[in-house]
């Protein structure tokens, strides 16, 4: 369900959360820019994969010889070069190109990050050096569990394997030597339900994309008021309403 996925992606246009008001609190110590920053130098070159808008990989990749970052959605490649406007200096080029059909030359990358996208981890082992690093960050199946056990549904809600163990095991498969994975917790703190709402319409925690039925409309993906409310109270601390975020993280050398 590939073309839904893009239909949505190109309808939204741009990974921006800036207009939501939330904080974070990080349980486990891991960021992925900063550990993308520990296998870099000045002249590595770095392919960013689904990039959205290039909000994140503008603000936070670390200075390197030359990043390309790429997305499947001409709108959010759109958007990235308008984004880009604002970083003059930076050392980035953003490249229309799916994920799961790179065709970039063999061994030319020196890191590949991947956050909060698909990936082909043989296809990215092909473009990767030898002795280069991708350094990924996914959402778990278990992200969000109780506002997705109350609505009974959302990401990755029916699969029988967790996301996080296929790509596991598919980047053993593909051949890489070390590969390390661990679980990411953080709590996120809405300020006020609308600002919990807007996250919910926006991105695809309640409603996959990839499952979207194509009769619905993709538009307005629909949340019950009733069960958005009671997660609402039963989730509301003094910091704002709870989200409980379970990600993960792959670090792995070829
Ligand atoms: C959840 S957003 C994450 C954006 C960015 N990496 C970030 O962390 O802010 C996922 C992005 O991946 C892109 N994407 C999803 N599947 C893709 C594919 N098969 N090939 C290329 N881009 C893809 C979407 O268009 C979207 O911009």
């Amino acid at each position: 369900m590939q073309e839904n996925e893009l239909k949505r992606y190109e309808d939204i246009g741009n990974w921006d959360f800036s207009d939501i008001k939330y904080t974070t609190y990080q349980e486990t110590n891991w960021d992925f820019y900063d550990e993308i920053k520990k296998h870099a130098n000045s002249s590595s070159l770095l392919l960013d994969l689904g990039t959205g808008g290039g909000e994140k990989a503008l603000s936070f990749l670390p200075d390197v010889g030359m990043i390309i970052a790429t997305d499947f959605s001409r709108e959010m490649i759109k958007t990235a070069n308008e984004n880009k406007k604002n970083y003059p200096n930076k050392k980035i080029k953003f490249v229309c190109m799916d994920n799961l059909k790179i065709t970039f030359p063999e061994k030319l990358f020196d890191i590949v990050s991947a956050r909060h996208t698909m990936i082909d981890a043989k296809q990215i082992y092909n473009v990767l050096n030898d002795n280069g690093y991708l350094v990924i960050e996914g959402v778990d199946k278990y992200d969000c569990w109780e506002l997705k056990t109350l609505f009974h549904r959302g990401q990755a809600f029916h699969d029988p394997i967790a996301i996080s163990k296929i790509d596991y095991e598919n980047i053993k498969k593909a051949g890489f030597k070390e590969i390390n994975m661990q679980e990411i917790i953080q709590y996120e703190y809405y300020e006020t339900k609308e600002d919990l709402l807007a996250l919910l319409l926006k991105t695809p925690i309640l409603d996959d994309f990839s499952k979207l039925n194509t009769s619905k409309n993709l538009h307005n993906p629909s949340i019950e008021k009733d069960l958005f409310d009671k997660y609402v109270s039963t989730h509301t601390t003094s910091k704002g309403i709870e989200l409980k975020r379970v990600l993960y993280a792959i670090v792995a050398k070829k």
